[in-house]
């Protein structure tokens, strides 16, 4: 059976930090104290502290949420690029002394601590007793590595998405974080979107009767970068180029292998297909009723690459198709849309993603809530949500099992989109979603296989 519903029995233990074991052992002496580590106690000590690893486009973006709506304590930034321009847009300025001074000027604001640790190393955050939780928005390349050691530090886990960069890492990553007992959100934030979660369950609870058709959408590849013949380009002084590559195969050093544009280079990332399709696909399952496992066949259909010897070398644009066990057939297909789902049934359709939500009739949004803005964004309340769980210990809104059938499904797409200039169109593989390998397909689960680097392999 392919299709699971989560089982949310799972044992998240209690933070066992400096903090929660004295306001433990202070309560076993006092047990009117006790009531004070707890969700809504509003101490000091109940604040979360909290180390952002990886300050680039969306860590930044990330930070500067958590900061304004006053999450908790910025307690570390970590990063390997001290601080440059030249990001998603050219005049963005992110890296780690910007992450520090934004710390010190939007905490210093509210009045709450300055001093945070600045690290170009994350192990050590990973070392620091007030870090009760880590913020993973670097490369998808590190992902895995640095969720399994945060699991095993004792650490909770807020990791961007697509979850892994492979699809033996997601497991690997589910066992960490379950040993461990440790809250997982993964980043897929319109999980935490009032818009997304009531076209999803409407759509789980049938209002467009018995699904049939799923069509999802990635935006193209928007960066072209360097053509044949690139030339290498002196590492800037400011940039740890070493530590970035991590373990990722050793290449000569360009600014477009790098910063943001990392995502359209298979050794790092997998092009749109896990960039917006872990928002569009992670959907896709969300209303199908799939929380954990996939589809029983993958199919690429399309897919075009820039000439050989580009340096980004991910699709510029694709298609695959899916089918699942309950007959539901899923398209996704490159567009200017960005991240966009839709969902088509025996009695209407509705969609939604970043361009606004539709229905074949208006009744069946009857009930749609308006999506959030500013302090209510979708990030915000993800990344709060995340707090809260912390907190509670309660299961987030997007647990390590949703991450890994969201990024599974892309990775096993991958594969095939990888191998079409050689397949062709016709090549139609069988998934094994309950092991994450292609039936009798050894050159598809070739694909799926990393070249990794010591000692980070
Ligand atoms: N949820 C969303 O909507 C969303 C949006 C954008 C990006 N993301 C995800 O966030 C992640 C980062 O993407 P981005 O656009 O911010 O990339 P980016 O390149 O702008 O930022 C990544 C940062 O990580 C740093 N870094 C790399 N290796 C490091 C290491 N070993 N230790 C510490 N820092 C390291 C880089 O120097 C860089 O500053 C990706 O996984 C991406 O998919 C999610």
């Amino acid at each position: 059976m392919n299709h699971r519903r989560i089982d949310v029995r799972h044992h998240i233990l209690p933070r066992t930090t400096r903090r929660t074991f004295l306001a433990t052992t202070t309560a076993l002496a006092c047990p009117a104290a006790f009531a004070r580590v707890g969700r809504a106690a509003g101490t000091a000590n109940d604040r979360v502290g909290v180390g952002f690893i990886g300050t680039g486009n969306q860590g930044m973006g990330l930070l500067k949420r958590f900061l304004a709506a006053d999450l908790g304590d910025v307690v570390g930034v970590c990063d390997v690029n001290r601080g440059s321009l030249g990001y998603k847009e050219p005049d963005h300025f992110y890296g780690l002394e910007p992450a520090a001074a934004l710390v010190a000027q939007m905490a210093g604001a509210k009045g709450r601590p300055t001093a945070c640790g600045v690290f170009d190393d994350f192990r050590r955050v990973l070392d620091r007793t007030d870090v009760d939780a880590v913020v993973i928005a670097v490369p998808d390349h590190w992902h895995a590595i640095m969720t399994v050691m945060a699991a095993d530090a004792g650490k909770d886990i807020y990791c961007e998405k697509p979850l892994s960069f492979a699809i033996a890492e997601g497991r690997r990553m589910i066992e960490a974080a379950r040993r461990g007992g440790r809250v997982l959100q993964t980043g897929s934030h319109e999980r935490s979107n009032p818009v997304s979660r009531f076209v999803c369950e409407a759509v789980r609870a049938g209002r467009i009767g018995r699904v049939e058709r799923v069509v999802t959408k990635v935006g193209y590849n928007n960066k072209t970068g360097p053509g044949p013949g690139w030339r290498p380009m002196p590492v800037p002084p400011t940039f740890d180029y070493r530590r970035w590559l991590g373990p990722a195969p050793d290449r000569p050093y360009h600014a477009d292998r790098c910063l943001y544009r990392f995502r359209f280079n298979y050794d790092y990332s997998g092009g749109q297909i896990t960039n917006f399709g872990a928002h569009s696909n992670d959907m896709a399952h969300w209303g199908m009723g799939i929380d954990t496992g996939g589809p029983m066949e993958v199919e690429c259909l399309e897919a075009k690459f820039l000439p050989a010897g580009s340096l980004f070398d991910t699709a510029v644009e694709t298609r695959f198709r899916c089918r699942y066990e309950s007959g539901v057939e899923l398209i996704c297909e490159s567009g200017p849309e960005s991240v966009q789902t839709r969902f088509e049934g025996t009695g209407g359709w509705m969609q939604t993603g970043y361009r606004g939500t539709t229905a074949s009739d208006p009744a069946l949004l009857d009930g749609l809530p308006p999506k959030g803005t500013g302090s209510d964004d979708p990030h915000t309340r993800h990344l709060a949500n995340f707090i809260d769980c912390v907190r509670t210990r309660a299961e987030p809104a997007a647990p390590v099992e949703v991450g890994h059938a969201s990024a599974a499904l892309c990775h096993a797409a991958n594969a095939l989109i990888r191998l079409f200039p050689e397949t062709g169109p016709g090549h139609v593989a069988r998934w094994d979603a309950e092991h994450d390998r292609f039936i009798d397909d050894d050159a598809a689960n070739r694909m799926l296989v990393p070249d990794r680097r010591d000692p980070w392999s």
